[in-house]
């Protein structure tokens, strides 16, 4: 059962001719996480402010929990809507101590609840003893983590984060990734995250919902939109891939490309149709033995593994076809030589048809 679903919702401005959101239709479940991921100016803010009730759609619904926020007949403002937000720039109050920080969101509460509430929150984000500290004398991480727990501290039925690593060190973005994930599990938050970082989604997200030009491309755990991304553009943004064009053989066993004849899954594809491969360069296998063959032109060194940058020599009048291998350091693959590598089935993954 979905906990929040979005239909349809779109974002027309005024003064630009495209959509900044287009038709995009997502559902949540309770306490998942669910990353908005996407290059910048894709529509991942403005759908974020919608969502949140800063922005009214041009179309679309919006239902949070039991209650539909945005319909063609309602739109319920942003305080009614049960949503924290987190804003990429954390919006602290400088002048108060992280614990009224907290505490802001609360006017409701009785005095003691809302103190014992506090204590919840500075205790979930591990800042017990900065409770009486100012922002200014926090560093950005703690910041962050303030803004978490005054997000958080209301109880909303969904929080959402905009960008929430950008302005953190990329030394320390890791532990942030950690921290953040840990935080909002433990408080068994349903939660949206904007990024534009392959990484901080895959650390942070039960699913991704990628965005490009307004819409979305693919939705699908990490693990799934790393090894079957649905199109060129999913396959080079959530990380390093060699796509290489080819026909599928009569049988549709296998695909005529530059490299030579790549095994594919058989009788999943149409035979004779043309088609673009997916093919990791940490799934390729440099073996002396191997299949296929190209020459190196740059080795770049990444500490336990290098990036091997080939070319491959076409048969017939076909184009010098650029491959990236991935692979322990071995000091026999040498710049300007002959390299021989293997591609197993597993390893190719037909995107386009
Ligand atoms: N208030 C606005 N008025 C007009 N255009 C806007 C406004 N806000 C955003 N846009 C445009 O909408 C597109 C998407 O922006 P945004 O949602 O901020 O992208 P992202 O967060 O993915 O970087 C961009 O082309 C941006 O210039
Ligand atoms: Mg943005």
């Amino acid at each position: 059962m979905s906990f929040i679903s979005i239909s349809n919702l779109t974002k027309q401005f005024s003064d630009s001719a495209l959509p900044a959101v287009n038709d995009i239709s997502f559902n949540i479940g309770k306490g998942e996480i669910v990353s908005l991921l996407g290059p910048s100016g894709c529509g991942k803010t403005t759908a974020l402010r919608m969502i949140a009730g800063f922005e009214n759609p041009t179309k679309g619904l919006i239902k949070v929990g039991s209650q539909l926020v945005v319909s063609d007949s309602a739109v319920v403002p942003p305080e009614k809507r049960g949503i924290g937000m987190v804003f990429q720039e954390h919006a602290l109050f400088p002048h108060m101590s992280v614990a009224k920080n907290i505490m802001y969101g609360l006017k409701h509460m009785r005095k003691n609840e809302k103190l014992k509430k506090v204590r919840e929150m500075l205790e979930l984000v591990e800042l017990t003893d900065f409770a009486e500290s100012v922002p200014a004398n926090l560093s950005g991480g703690q910041q962050q983590r303030v803004a978490i727990a005054r997000a958080l501290a209301p109880s909303p039925h969904v929080i959402l984060l905009d960008e929430p690593f950008s302005s953190i060190d990329a030394s320390l973005r890791e532990k942030m990734r950690q921290d953040i994930s840990t935080i909002l599990k433990k408080a068994d938050a349903t939660a949206i995250i904007v990024t534009h970082d392959q990484k901080d989604a895959f650390a942070v997200a039960d699913k991704v919902v990628v965005m490009n030009n307004g819409m979305i491309q693919q939705i699908s755990t990490p693990k799934e939109l790393y090894r079957c991304p649905v199109n060129c553009f999913v396959a080079q943004f959530v990380g390093k891939t060699n796509l290489i064009q080819g026909i599928v053989d009569h049988q549709a066993r296998q695909v005529h490309t530059a490299l030579g004849e790549l095994p594919v899954l058989s009788g999943v594809y149409a035979p004779d149709s043309k088609v673009m491969l997916s093919i990791r360069p940490e799934t390729i296998e440099v073996n002396a033995m191997g299949k296929y063959n190209g020459m190196v032109d740059r080795i770049v060194y990444g500490g336990d593994t290098q990036e091997i940058h080939l070319t491959v020599n076409g048969n017939e009048n076909q184009s010098r076809t650029p491959i990236i291998i991935t692979a322990p350091i071995n000091h026999d693959i040498l710049v300007g030589h002959p390299i021989r590598f293997s591609i197993e089935q597993e390893a190719v993954t037909i995107i386009e048809q």
